[in-house]
């Protein structure tokens, strides 16, 4: 990949010395400093925990803009695709950098839906699972496991073996995702069925039994085909950074989307609409808010409003926009706008968007404020939101990861440390300590 435009340079001058860093400018968003060479000119490295302030690599694929609330996969604005686009055209603009051709389109579609089957041996693997696994647990361990099934796409110096691996894993994450739902619940596996489409098979393979058909609503199809969209990529948030990491070692892609699930299981991450919902349902009656919101403001208390708050968007989601009129539409089809726990998420946004403590700190509601709300109203329980962000996702960390493969200058990823620990000693014999 090639370098972005060195513009300028900026100097550093530590202990009477001075040395020049190049300052390279991206297409758009802020210049970065240069400071690759820093440790070899000055024997210093640079502290940054948790990465707020550096760029740990060159990428074509996202851009957020935080202030702006602005998100664009490959520069389309993430409203515009939300509202004209669907889940399947905007995996080929993520993955291919272009907006597809119908004919290009009609071509990725078909090779999609001919992998959503899962191998069947695979039926084996999930019965080794409790019976009451969370889905998030299921579907990293398959996902990990896929490595064992598709021997012949796991070489990452095949450019065809990248991409069939790519082709199954969007195939077949919603099969996967759905499967441990089903088996969550005890309920015989539903196959997937090829003449739906990309949303309206993951909601068929969930809800319909052997003995009762489901008839897929389109609004509902519409709404979970939004979500999938609006979670398809973010940059270089913290599980897409995992599977560039894991993928810098040259493990296998199913290994390196794997990692990817493990890491957007955390409650600071993907797993946070699943802990909005939860804690909708615990504060369960708006006149128990302010309690909740003074827990929230009390340094002594870990209590977070969960759903609220953004490590990059620090004036609104942009997703949270989309997906609030989506939730609007979902739950004025479903006629249960007046539920207890939307009462209590209504009501607590509008306390929170008017309290100086969140208006400070710029902490607004964030997609996942909103996407449980949905999930609920579509009948998926909390446990399956993460899952279903995973699903999502899979093709950011696909296209982060084939971008990371592709680019010639990749080398593994290897952070340095500001070492606090104790200095070199010698060891001393058990008697004598
Ligand atoms: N409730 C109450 N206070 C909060 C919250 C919250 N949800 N989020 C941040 N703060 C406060 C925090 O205590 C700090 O206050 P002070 O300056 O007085 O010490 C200030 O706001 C800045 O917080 P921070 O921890 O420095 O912010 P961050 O950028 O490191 O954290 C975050 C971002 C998303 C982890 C955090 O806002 C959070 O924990 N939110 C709840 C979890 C959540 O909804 N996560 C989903 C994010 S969207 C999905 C995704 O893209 O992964």
């Amino acid at each position: 990949m090639a370098d972005g435009a060195h513009k300028n340079s900026a100097t550093f001058t530590y202990d009477g010395k001075t040395i020049d860093l190049p300052v390279i400018a991206g297409s758009v968003g802020p210049d970065v400093v240069d400071i690759r060479k820093l440790y070899a000119q000055t024997g210093m490295f640079t502290y940054d925990p948790g990465f707020t302030s550096t760029a740990a690599c060159e990428s074509a694929i996202t851009y957020i803009d935080g202030d702006k609330g602005e998100l664009l996969y490959r520069g389309y604005p993430i409203d515009q695709l939300a509202e004209k686009s669907h889940y399947l055209e905007v995996c080929y603009l993520l993955l291919y950098a272009e907006l597809p051709t119908a004919a290009q389109l009609e071509d990725f579609e078909a090779r999609v839906t001919r992998h959503t089957m899962l191998h069947e041996q695979m039926v084996n693997f999930y019965r080794g699972f409790r019976r009451d696994a969370h889905p998030m647990a299921v579907v990293c361990g398959v996902v990990g496991a896929m490595s064992a099934f598709y021997h012949d796409s796991t070489d990452i110096n095949d450019p065809w073996q990248r991409e069939v691996a790519s082709i199954r894993m969007i195939a077949k994450l919603p099969t996967i995702a759905a499967w441990a739902y089903k088996y969550s619940i005890g309920q015989p596996f539903v196959y997937p069925r090829n003449d739906l489409d990309y949303a309206a098979n993951f909601l068929h393979m969930c809800f319909a039994t052997p003995c009762e058909e489901y008839v897929v609503d389109p609004i509902l199809s519409r709404a979970m085909d939004r979500i999938f969209t609006l979670h398809a990529d973010h940059e270089q948030n913290a599980s897409t950074s995992t599977v560039r990491l894991a993928g810098s070692s040259q493990a296998n892609p199913f290994a390196c989307i794997a990692a990817g699930v493990a890491c957007l299981w955390g409650p600071a991450h993907g797993g946070a609409n699943e802990a909005a919902l939860a804690m909708l349902r615990e504060i369960g009656a708006p006149e128990r808010i302010p309690e909740f919101i003074a827990r929230a403001k009390d340094k002594d208390d870990p209590f977070r409003l969960m759903g609220f708050g953004h490590r990059v968007y620090k004036n609104f989601d942009p997703r949270a926009k989309v997906m609030k009129q989506s939730a609007d539409e979902v739950l004025g089809l479903l006629g249960i706008e007046n539920n207890p726990t939307l009462q209590v998420a209504k009501e607590l946004e509008k306390i929170a968007l008017e309290d100086s403590y969140f208006v400070d700190r710029k902490l607004y509601p964030n997609v996942d404020f909103y996407s449980g709300i949905i999930l609920d109203a579509i009948g998926f329980p909390t446990s399956m939101f993460t899952a279903i962000f995973a699903l999502s996702r899979t093709v950011g960390w696909i296209a982060q990861w084939k971008e990371m493969i592709e680019d010639p200058e990749g080398r593994i990823g290897r952070p340095r440390q500001l070492y606090t620990g104790a200095p070199s000693r010698d060891y001393s014999d058990v008697e004598t300590r």
